[in-house]
């Protein structure tokens, strides 16, 4: 969600914000804007609403300076407008600052030590730049000035500021959002993750919680808000550029729906030893023993790999698993077992609202193990035990990739506690050759893009709604697949255990509703799904079949190959991934962009 970039002693200053907001676009943004020094109190202030390439067509070439920062907001407080855009400036506009967060107790401040001053906009935001403004009217140093803000700002901010009149410093705090700090060659950045910076640097320096930094282009000073010095090592992040860029793609999406066998077979050398068994460490295994219930939490798409992944966990380590929303659980955590793992399952790493539940459970003393695709993340770092997804940047919205990656982790973790344990399912499921059928059954819905392009294109057209439904799995899968549909094509979908739907929901059901159903292999669950679909039928319902090839009928649209029945969420979502994008491109609208969304949801 929204971001935050900033450089300090380079002279293509400009260059650098720009790139970075481009490369912090797939988080979700409604407007920009930059801030460039050209020295002393003689700095540019150019913001936009709209796309980066609006605040890009209003640069003037003449922008050039050595210091700056710029910023992508998601509005929280006000609408998308230019003087809600950041950076903000305080009463006098000597000082500019950016920030990504909610300042929970803007209202106080304002009314406490700002009722004087004149505001050019309606976020949360600008009381922080005017209450630094204010100090230092009343004497204190700069430093001082914003150590004393964020003693009294509460809620969750990156921050970074810069003072016109003496632009060689950027001074950054931060909480609860992310926020690192890059390390130039002569110069200095900060930004809301590494993937912005990384055609500057590799070399990077995590900020934690309530810790200020102030930034030169030589040096970086980290402290406590109290002014207490802390030592940070740097460390070099493994990103390749080539990975976050598109190539001949016409969408990160499409992309990123491709990549998803080669995704598979990362994730066996992984976690494979030298022998080709699936290996997992040692004390992520032993965690797992020692739990009496596993906990997951998860938001969006994670919260439903968390599903996907629940059958295959509780049979292979015998232990019952428990799901729950991190926005639910942050705040109303119902009754443990006495002996609870948590597993926190987060593409991005940074979700606030997982991060939440994380920081309860660390409270609580509850061991924990993030499962991410951001090695150093806030959720990776702050748990007890991190496994990568090692999927590669996942840059479009909707995530596609991580899904289906997050359920083959678990899988690679359930397969090593069951081997450890001895459990006689764990010993006859073969992960390895499983997860490489996996990848060719997938290589192979791939290959029928064209066929399902020409369904989704007669069938969703123009419909406003539409259901999914499916039994066991297959329901897991058609919570995901609407939620991807939705979110992208804006059409109103809803994931349906097929056998509920008759209590309630089919009344919805009328001539030409689009319902599409999920059947993979499970006779039992395949002949009443085929019921619920005769069911549908019989009112009207236009329905789409997406069916297992050893159950399949002829008369089924889209065949998919089958996968060992632990594994079929991961054949099955691939159809409903190519749906939601083949529905989204017919409708003219941007796949890796929608609506209202971010990549990274960093506000609670
Ligand atoms: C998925 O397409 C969404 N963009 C969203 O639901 C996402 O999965 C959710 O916000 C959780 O994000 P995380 O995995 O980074 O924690
Ligand atoms: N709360 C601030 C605003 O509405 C910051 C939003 C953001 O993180 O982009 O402007």
């Amino acid at each position: 969600m929204c971001g935050i970039v900033g450089v300090v002693g380079n002279k293509n200053a400009t260059d650098i914000l720009m790139q970075g907001l481009e490369k912090l676009e797939y988080r979700g943004y409604d407007s920009a804007g930059i801030y460039v020094s050209e020295g002393a109190s003689k700095g540019r202030l150019i913001k936009s609403v709209g796309r980066i390439a609006d605040l890009r067509s209003k640069l003037g070439i003449d922008v050039a300076g050595s210091t700056g920062i710029g910023h992508t907001r998601w509005a929280t407080h006000g609408p998308a407008s230019e003087s809600n855009a950041h950076p903000h400036t305080s009463e006098t506009a000597r000082f500019v600052l950016v920030h990504n967060g909610v300042i929970e107790n803007y209202l106080q401040i304002k009314e406490e030590y700002l009722s004087a001053h004149t505001f050019r906009g309606q976020t949360d935001t600008e009381i922080a730049v005017h209450l630094v403004g204010q100090f230092v009217e009343e004497g204190l140093s700069v430093l001082e000035a914003f150590k004393k803000a964020l003693h009294i700002i509460e809620g969750s901010y990156a921050f970074a500021l810069v003072d016109s009149e003496n632009p060689d410093t950027i001074y950054v705090a931060k909480n609860k959002s992310p926020l690192l700090i890059g390390v130039g060659d002569g110069y200095n950045m900060v930004c809301s993750d590494a993937m912005a910076m990384i055609r500057e640097t590799s070399e990077f320096m995590e900020i934690h919680d309530k810790e200020l930094v102030v930034l030169t282009k030589d040096s970086i000073s980290v402290s406590d808000y109290d002014g207490n010095a802390l030592e940070r090592e740097t460390y070099t992040a493994e990103l390749d550029l080539s990975d976050i860029g598109k190539g001949t793609y016409p969408y990160y999406m499409l992309k990123e729906i491709d990549e998803q066998p080669t995704v598979m077979r990362k994730l066996i050398s992984a976690y494979t030893d030298e022998a080709g068994q699936i290996t997992v460490d040692d004390a992520i295994v032993k965690a797992v023993q020692n739990a009496d219930r596993i906990y997951i939490l998860a938001a969006g798409t994670s919260y439903h790999a968390g599903f996907a992944s629940k059958d295959f966990l509780e049979k292979l380590t015998d232990t019952p698993v428990e799901l729950g929303i991190s926005s639910e659980w942050g705040y109303n955590m119902p009754l443990l077992s006495k002996n609870p793992l948590f597993i926190m399952i987060s593409q991005s790493g940074e979700t606030a609202d997982s991060r939440q539940v994380l920081v309860k459970a660390n409270e609580m003393g509850i061991p924990t193990l993030t499962v991410t695709n951001v090695p150093g993340s806030t959720l990776s770092r702050e748990a007890t035990h991190t496994m990568l997804l090692h999927a590669g940047p996942e840059i479009a919205v909707a995530s596609t990739k991580a899904y289906t990656a997050q359920i083959a982790t678990l899988a690679i973790l359930a397969k090593a506690v069951g081997d450890a344990n001895g459990n006689s399912k764990a010993a006859e499921f073969d992960l390895v050759r499983e997860l490489s059928l996996v990848a060719q059954s997938i290589e192979a819905t791939l290959s029928e893009k064209d066929l399902i392009k020409e369904k989704v294109e007669q069938l969703l057209e123009t419909t406003r709604n539409a259901f999914y439904i499916g039994r066991g799995n297959d329901y897991y899968v058609a919570m995901e697949a609407s939620l991807k549909l939705k979110e992208i094509s804006y059409i109103q979908c809803e994931g349906f255990a097929a056998g509920e739907l008759k209590h309630g929901t089919i009344s919805l059901i009328e001539e030409g509703v689009p319902v599409l159903a999920l059947i993979s292999n499970n006779e039992v669950l395949a002949s009443h799904t085929r019921g619920n679909i005769q069911e549908v039928s019989a009112r009207g319902a236009n329905v789409l079949t997406i069916v297992d090839e050893a159950i399949a009928r002829e008369d089924d649209d889209i065949r998919v190959r089958t996968v060992h029945p632990f594994l079929s969420s991961i054949a099955m979502v691939i159809p409903t991934q190519l749906i939601a994008y083949y529905a989204t491109l017919q409708r003219g609208l941007d796949v890796d962009k929608p609506r209202n969304l971010a990549k990274s949801v960093t506000v609670e």
